[in-house]
């Protein structure tokens, strides 16, 4: 508020109880000029600057999208202190086209936009419509003093800048699904194949049919992720070891075969009661775990889809589409449970192309 007796604009949003204010307005400090707001050669000069960031970041956006192409996930996993090469050049280039985008940004508002001190009074929370409209105004009068319609260079390099970086988003849509999203055939297989043991998971100790209770439910995994001399299953590692476990787990539990029905295929794919589900729900893929022994319903935390195992672990509730697949077991000449073959259908989040592997 000024001092002097000139009528200010905002005097109609001035509460009457102001004028007993006891500490005066100070008023603002002598404004202070840029050395852009006097120096055209200062001014050129900071504009090339803000420039150059821009197309720097457009270039560090582009050199994702190589680097993504370059390396595979896990390629090169002793480099950069064990992050692997991929991890790393990813995080760099794209983290560098931000902060570019972000200072050029900062820039071009600290050097180039108006630097004028702005006094607005306090006023009432519903705005006149005549104050809306001089809302409007304020903006418009804001955009055209940045000078952004002014300075093509600034403009159309911060554009680019900002269009550019949608390319790293369009590319990282391909890793909405495991490994390479164009090989949906990946998605079809896990590890487990005929005759191959079924073993507790983390011990990977192979589980003699006699030995499950009813009432159990074990969580299990393939004996291949366990590889010894004896089984003879080669040492996977890195993504691939973590891929084929997440795909390859399991769970058994062993009911009176009176109440299995014959969406299980009780005489072809159970052992004596014993039946086995692939542990990764349908919906979004969380791992089911909590198992109601009454009931034969197993429960998946993160949503609460819910699935009978007596009768071919349909679903009863939750936003899950499909049953969990079975793996069709048998037992060997010592007695331990086997799988006679890979799932017979993809196990894990449905997706649209699954109907045609
Ligand atoms: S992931 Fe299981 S219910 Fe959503």
């Amino acid at each position: 508020m000024s001092n002097d007796n000139t009528p200010s604009p905002y005097e109609s949003h001035v509460p009457s109880h102001r004028e007993a204010e006891p500490i005066p307005d100070p008023g603002l400090p002598a404004h202070t000029w840029r050395p852009t707001d006097v120096d055209p050669k200062a001014e050129k000069r900071a504009e090339r600057q803000i420039a150059a960031m821009f197309v720097a970041a457009m270039v560090f956006a582009v050199l994702f999208v190589v680097a993504y192409f370059s390396f595979e996930i896990g390629d090169s996993w002793d480099t950069f202190g064990g992050l692997g090469a991929s991890t790393v050049t990813l995080g760099l280039t794209l983290g560098m086209s931000l902060l570019l985008i972000g200072t050029g940004i900062i820039q071009l508002a600290r050097k180039l936009m108006a630097d004028a001190e702005m006094v607005e009074m306090r006023h009432p929370a519903a705005s006149p419509p005549e104050d809306r409209e001089a809302t409007i105004q304020a903006l418009n009068d804001g955009l055209d003093e940045a000078g952004i319609g002014r300075r093509p260079l600034v403009r159309n390099t911060m554009l680019g800048a900002v269009g550019v970086l949608g390319l790293p988003a369009v590319v990282l849509l391909r890793d909405l699904a495991p490994g390479n999203a164009l090989d949906i055939n990946k998605l079809a297989h896990t590890i487990w194949e005929p005759g191959m043991r079924l073993v507790r998971d983390v011990v990977g100790t192979p589980i003699l049919a006699s030995e499950v209770e009813m009432g159990d439910l074990i969580n299990a995994a393939p004996e291949a992720m366990f590889p010894s001399e004896e089984n003879g299953y080669p040492e996977l590692e890195g993504a691939e070891e973590q891929a084929e476990k997440a795909k390859g787990a399991i769970i058994i539990v062993r009911m009176d075969p009176s109440e299995l029905t014959e969406a299980t295929q009780p005489d072809k794919w159970t052992v004596d009661g014993i039946i086995c589900y692939s542990k990764i729900c349908t919906h979004v893929g969380c791992p089911i775990s909590l198992y109601e022994r009454t009931t034969h319903h197993v429960l998946c935390p993160c949503h609460q889809s819910t699935f009978d195992l007596a009768d071919g672990a349909k679903v009863v509730f939750g936003p899950a589409a499909r049953a969990l697949p079975q793996l069709p077991i048998a037992v060997d000449e010592e007695g331990y449970l086997v799988a006679q073959s890979d799932f017979t259908e993809p196990i894990g989040a449905s997706f649209w192309e699954r109907e045609k592997l």
